[in-house]
């Protein structure tokens, strides 16, 4: 099959770029990841970039050029869709629209509910029973294009932030891989 060029945006720890780098090395899935974005220096992701020998660039979000920086290297890297796996911030209307090629977004909780920051604390005050996670494609509006795959599971009454990340955490490294699949497979 033909891999298409992927490249993953993040902003921290990099758990699901770690996963979606393993996941693509096997040569029946639909990606290569050709590229890694950063916001910041110092997220901790930036090392499986450098472990996997993948190019990657930081990227001042202050300055007013780095979206047509970002473009130059995403033709550059002939990347045919962009990953946010934790990416913390907002892309602009206009670079969604000069891309005009895919972008999906991990976002976790079952959306539509609990679009935007602070997730789980929003989660537990409402008395959820049921949390997960979405990927979606990325439009305009925050936290809002066309769902491709959700992942889903119980919230016990012992369950904290903490326990809610790592139980949300673990269905993300199934759901992202899923719906790259689903893209690029259509099934
Ligand atoms: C993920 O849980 C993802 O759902 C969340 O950031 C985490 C990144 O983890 N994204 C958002 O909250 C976006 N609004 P990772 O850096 O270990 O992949």
């Amino acid at each position: 099959m033909v891999k298409r060029n992927s490249c993953v945006f993040i902003s921290g720890k990099g758990s699901n770029l770690k996963n979606l780098i393993i996941k693509s090395r096997d040569s029946s899935f639909p990606i290569n990841i050709k590229l890694v974005i950063s916001n910041d220096p110092n997220a901790y992701g930036l090392r499986y970039a450098k472990q996997f020998s993948i190019p990657y660039y930081i990227i001042d979000t202050k300055s007013e050029k780095y979206e047509n920086f970002l473009l130059v290297k995403l033709k550059e890297y002939k990347i045919s869709i962009i990953c946010l796996a934790g990416f913390m911030k907002i892309i602009s209307k206009k670079f969604i629209k000069n891309f005009n090629k895919k972008i999906i977004n991990i976002h976790p909780s079952l959306l539509p509910k609990f679009k935007g920051l602070n997730t789980y604390s929003r989660i537990l005050k409402n008395r959820e029973k049921i949390s997960g996670c979405t990927v979606h494609y990325v439009n305009e509006k925050l936290d809002n294009g066309r769902i491709i795959c959700n992942k889903k599971f119980s919230i016990e009454d012992t369950d904290d932030q903490k326990t809610l990340k790592i139980k949300t955490q673990k269905l993300e490294h199934f759901a992202f891989p899923q719906a790259l699949i689903r893209v690029f497979n259509k099934n």
